[in-house]
């Protein structure tokens, strides 16, 4: 009985498409006549032969090299099915053909079943027909081959691009960041000019800064709290920058009208960071620095819970300064006083938890000695915002 696939034709010999280098086929026929005849056909139509005898024999010298396997199914040991199954196991994708006596569907059902690629009728008689399927299964073989390199490729130029991209995406996160750095820095050293003019407010912003951070961290905030809370204080006072100087320098108490000025200051240092869209939560903070528990504090009158926390220490930190620093025109107070005074205001302007937390590393801070606050003074100390 000839299989389906077995059409007598008269195509003539040819070598499979854009093939360089000759095919190289295992055979495996425990009938050493039969291996040999199909061993020489191979050859002589180019192709490089392993012939060998049993199923264990061809499972010893397979390898992912081999472009196609023709297996006979009667064999002792084991059979081709066997064979079959052990080779599946080890994912070459490599053609196989079966050779096969007098064929039977059965036999054919179950070789397919397990991935047979095609069937050889033995003996040969149409040596174009045998060609042409030992062709077509080379080919398959090439396309696999193909089909995997192109897919190997493909991963590793994705890989590639993805890692570019990375790597793009990462210097424009620095140069972004540089940026923003550029830009804070540029509006802190316009501001430090400001307060260095005035020998009373020189140092100010550095002290407040230094004082919320102390704060921040005995509260356990965490880094990225931290750093919004040190551009805050670095900032809270950049609404100065367009209020008359002399009326922050006027030595004594200041009008009504000047108060009204002055008063100001904290809603146009939200407007000037504003269009650095980075800095929103510390834009929310430096408008409203001066607000107070009791929503007693301008610009808004918020109070109690509309207050964020990092909003809360920058006015404890802030107010503690200025009871703190000398002015022309008062007695500064020390540093046993200005804790009273913020305990007297908890509630109304302070909350109670960030003052006496205030309160309690003032206590451990040795730092904050006159000559400490003298050297951050001079050379600044702003911990988290560098580049
Ligand atoms: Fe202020």
């Amino acid at each position: 009985m000839t299989h389906p696939l077995l059409v007598k034709n008269n195509l003539t010999a040819q070598q499979p498409m854009n093939r360089q280098e000759p095919a190289k086929i295992l055979i495996t026929d425990d009938d050493s006549l039969v291996r040999d005849a199909v061993a020489k056909i191979l050859e002589m139509f180019g192709h490089q032969v392993s012939p060998t005898g049993s199923g264990e024999e061809a499972l010893e010298v397979l390898t992912e090299d081999f472009d196609l396997i023709i297996l006979d199914i009667n064999m002792p040991g084991m059979d081709g099915f066997d064979t079959i199954k052990e080779i599946n196991k080890r994912g070459y994708d490599i053609p196989v053909l079966f050779l096969t006596g007098a064929g039977s569907m059965e036999y054919a059902i179950k070789a397919i079943n397990l991935g047979a690629y095609d069937f050889i009728q033995k003996p040969i008689e149409d040596i174009d027909l045998f060609n042409v399927k030992i062709n077509r299964a080379i080919e398959k073989r090439m396309f696999v081959i193909k089909e995997k390199t192109y897919t190997e490729d493909l991963e590793a130029e994705v890989a590639a691009k993805t890692k570019e991209l990375a790597e793009k995406n990462k210097l424009l996160q620095q140069y972004s960041h540089h940026l923003e750095v550029a830009s804070v820095n540029t509006i802190i050293t316009l501001q430090t000019a400001l307060e260095e003019k005035d020998q009373y407010t020189a140092g100010h912003t550095n002290r407040v800064t230094h004082y919320a951070m102390l704060i921040g961290r005995s509260m356990g905030l965490a880094q990225e709290e931290l750093a919004i809370l040190d551009r805050a204080c670095q900032l809270h006072d950049v609404g100065k920058l367009v209020i008359d100087v002399s009326c922050i320098q006027k030595p004594g108490p200041l009008t009504d009208e000047e108060w009204q000025l002055v008063r100001k200051h904290p809603v146009i240092g939200e407007n000037i960071i504003k269009p650095l869209s980075f800095l929103e939560r510390e834009g929310a903070i430096v408008r409203h620095h001066h607000e107070r528990l009791d929503g007693k504090g301008y610009p808004d009158g918020l109070g109690g819970d509309e207050l964020d926390l990092l909003t809360k220490i920058v006015t404890v930190a802030d107010s503690y300064d200025a009871m703190t620093s000398q002015r022309s025109y008062r007695i500064n107070l020390n540093r046993e006083d200005a804790v009273t005074e913020l305990r007297s205001c908890i509630d109304s302007q302070f909350d109670g938890e960030v003052v006496e937390h205030f309160a309690s590393v003032l206590e451990e801070d040795s730092t904050l000695s006159q000559n400490s606050m003298q050297e951050l003074q001079e050379n600044g100390f702003s911990e988290l915002f560098t580049t």
